[in-house]
């Protein structure tokens, strides 16, 4: 395993549309997924695609066995493997709220989502995941995804007064990396 380096916006590698899996189980995507973990538990993530670390495939991590440092109110996602994911939104209601990035170190912005939404895709096995989730879940999931399309949340933030600094937001918040 290997902690990797994550790409920063502006980078071309975080705007392109990853290439589906197309064989699970194979001794390179369970290296892919441990090297993905392992760099996102390094900086107290609360998801990571590998895009984000310059692989151009549909796989994303996300979730923790416990309460996250860096999202201490926020409520336990389970910990999932998803590849080749497809959301559909469950409903036309959005909520916002405040995402960070790890490819946008030191930012934050408030982001509309789809409130209710049902995702499927597979895990690392080819074993098939299929879940109806809302709110912090959802977000995370959406905001994940995002990064399979090229899409990082500054692009999706409506309201520029709702974006900027951690520092200078929420200097409450002490963090121990950079994001
Ligand atoms: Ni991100």
């Amino acid at each position: 395993m290997t902690i990797r380096d994550i790409l920063k916006m502006g980078d071309a590698r975080l705007l392109r549309v990853a290439k589906p899996v197309q064989e699970f189980d194979t001794p390179g995507l369970h290296a892919l997924i441990a090297d993905m973990r392992e760099t996102m538990a390094a900086v107290n993530g609360a998801g990571l695609a590998a895009p984000q670390i310059g692989v151009d495939l549909q796989v994303v991590i996300f979730g923790s066995a416990a309460v996250n440092p860096r999202y201490p109110d926020r409520p336990v996602v389970p910990r999932t493997v998803l590849i080749n994911p497809v959301i559909t939104p469950l409903g036309l209601s959005e909520e916002e709220d405040w995402e960070g990035c790890l490819s946008v170190p030191g930012l934050r912005g408030v982001v509309p989502r789809w409130s209710h939404i049902r995702y499927t895709g597979f895990d690392e096995w080819g074993q098939a995941i299929d879940r109806t989730v809302d709110g912090f879940h959802a977000r995370v999931v959406q905001h994940e995804c995002d990064h399979l399309i090229g899409k990082l949340y500054p692009m999706r933030v409506r309201d520029f007064t709702r974006f900027g600094f951690t520092e200078v937001l929420f200097p409450e918040i002490s963090l121990a990396e950079d994001d």
